[in-house]
């Protein structure tokens, strides 16, 4: 800071010889050059995260990787806070370049949960190397642009679990900061808002197996249906992919389905499945052949490549679902039924339903419509967030994760750091879309409120910025979604890697333009304590 002053009073006394040196380096090239030097350990650290997934609340080796290399590593350069906030597997790590107060202050999130059986099919060790490798970059920059400033990264366990965030909301852990970044990987460069979402679990409880396999089928089917009719409210609502048929889950379709099905022909089977599965079908298949423990049975086993349980793709589970439709529909005799490949004797099992809506007020008659078609062909008793009766109305409950909004400045300012295509664009062309495409537990740190009439973005508790960036290389056809297991080869594979660099950099030189400049932070946090209006 000393140095500043001083040229300020050169200034002003008129002693500064114009004598035109090189024009110091933009700070885009800048921080290139800073990434050269902190990158590589970064990415080193998020493909150890890669090559050890844990799922949410676990991610201890995740969790000591990031807290050893900054406390180690990058001795004295930050103050590191293992097991922060109550959470096992949370670090806040503070930086802070400053002489006097109060200072602006950015704030970088960083996930690094994986999903059941698919690894880090979500990315997540993305999000940690750029959560980390931005903070770092921006900590550089104000150091050698000598402008004052604060940096913190937060670990934030539990994504997929749903509302990790909401613990450390509660904890205070994003408090004091206005503006929060965050980017996850994606199939596309773009800036969007996300979908408000979550489970209901049905209990289905009958006499006999094959009994709660049928009434099981029979409420599947009939969401299916109300779902293929338009039937949901709300603004582009899904209730599609049961995430899991007997587990409470993650949002991962299965990749694997069993109905064992006995009362009809192996042949007949076989066709009726050949002939629900076409192209909208991807990579879906499946094996028909007659089961050696049960007399007469036919074990019917449907592989595909699973994914997002809110995906619109038909899966596995789809396939087994039509075929129970079709095979009811042609049933000559009475003795057709059903059961689950080695596990004839169960006369329980729980469905998950994955429900999502634009915006959150429009949740709860979601899945009032879900529950109404579920109960119209079923007795189960349906669990919302976890207990019977209707959805809590609050945007801080877990019951579900509210929608996360765009807020207007932060996408326009990242588009102009980004426009700058020899350093950012070679690959990458970020757009604004409204369309949400997923959910993300950001959004209570953002606590958006929307008008539940207009669906404005009236205020929010904070300025969050959550872009999401493309990693499939260039020369791939068709890009495999979250949640896919071919989206985990990309998360660890160099092109995606690059990508994430290219996004580090661009969030540094948003978060150090945002910390230089008073204008553009007061700008870009205007949204934040905005009353709402009535
Ligand atoms: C790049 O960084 C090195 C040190 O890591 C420094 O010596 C060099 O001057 C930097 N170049 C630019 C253009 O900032
Ligand atoms: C049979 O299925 C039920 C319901 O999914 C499950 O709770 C039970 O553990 C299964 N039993 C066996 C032996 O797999
Ligand atoms: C059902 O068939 C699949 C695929 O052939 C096989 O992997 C599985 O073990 C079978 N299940 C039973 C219970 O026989």
């Amino acid at each position: 800071m000393k140095a500043s002053i001083l040229s300020a009073v050169a200034v002003l006394t008129g002693h500064v010889v114009a004598k035109p040196g090189p024009p110091p380096p933009s700070l885009a090239s800048r921080l290139q050059n800073i990434s050269a030097s902190i990158f590589p350990d970064l990415k080193a650290i998020s493909l150890d995260i890669w090559n050890h997934p844990e799922l949410g609340g676990n991610e201890h080796h995740a969790h000591d990787l990031v807290v050893n290399y900054f406390s180690n590593q990058r001795k004295g350069e930050w103050k590191v806070t293992p097991h922060a906030h109550g959470m096992e597997t949370s670090w806040p790590g503070a930086s802070r370049y400053s002489c006097g107060k109060p200072l602006p202050a950015i704030g970088f999130m960083a996930e690094y949960d994986a999903l059941p059986e698919v690894g880090h099919a979500c990315g997540h060790n993305q999000i940690t190397l750029v959560g980390t490798a931005a903070a770092s970059m921006v900590r550089r920059a104000l150091i050698e642009l000598d402008l004052p400033g604060r940096v913190v990264v937060v670990g934030t366990p539990d994504e997929e679990g749903g509302g990790g965030k909401l613990n450390l909301v509660e904890a205070g852990a994003f408090d004091g900061i206005d503006i929060w970044m965050m980017a996850h990987p994606s199939a596309t460069d773009v800036i969007s808002p996300f979908k408000s979402v979550t489970d209901i679990k049905a209990q289905f409880r009958r006499d006999t197996h094959n009994e709660v396999i049928r009434e099981a089928y029979s409420a599947m089917l009939a969401v299916k249906d109300l779902v293929a009719a338009n039937g949901l409210p709300g603004t582009a609502s899904t209730a599609s992919g049961v995430v899991n048929v007997g587990v409470f889950a993650a949002n991962v379709a299965q990749g694997h389905i069993a109905l064992g099905i006995s009362g009809t022909t192996l042949e007949k089977v076989q066709e009726t499945v050949a002939s629900s599965l076409d192209d909208t079908y991807h990579g879906v298949s499946f094996t028909a052949v007659p089961d050696a423990s049960v007399a007469g049975g036919v074990n019917l086993t449907v592989l595909g490549p699973g994914g997002h349980g809110s995906e619109g793709d038909n899966n596995p589970l789809t396939l087994t679902i039509e075929t129970f439709r079709a095979l009811n529909a042609d049933a000559q005799g009475e003795n057709l039924a059903f059961y689950l490949p080695g596990n004839t004797t169960s006369s329980g099992l729980d469905v998950t339903f994955d429900i999502r809506t634009r915006y959150t007020v429009e949740l709860s008659s979601v899945v009032e419509a879900v529950k109404a078609a579920i109960g119209s062909v079923s007795k189960a008793v349906i669990l919302t967030g976890g207990h019977e009766g209707p959805l809590s109305d609050s945007t801080t409950s877990h019951d579900h994760t509210p929608s996360l909004e765009v807020t207007s400045y932060l996408p326009d300012a990242f588009l102009e750091v980004t426009k700058q295509a020899e350093l950012y664009g070679e690959n990458n062309d970020w757009i604004v879309s409204d369309k949400a495409p997923a959910s993300t537990d950001a959004s209570f740190v953002q606590g958006a409120v929307v008008d539940p009439k207009t669906y404005e973005l009236v205020s929010a508790a904070r300025a969050v910025f959550h872009p999401s960036y493309n990693i499939c290389p260039p020369e791939m056809a068709s890009c495999p979604f979250n949640h896919e297991p071919a989206f985990r080869e990309l998360a660890g594979a160099e092109f995606g890697l690059g990508q994430a660099e290219i996004m580090s950099r661009a969030l540094a030189e948003l978060a150090v333009k945002l910390l230089e400049g008073k204008k553009m932070m007061k700008d870009a946090v205007a949204i934040v304590g905005k009353k709402k209006h009535d």
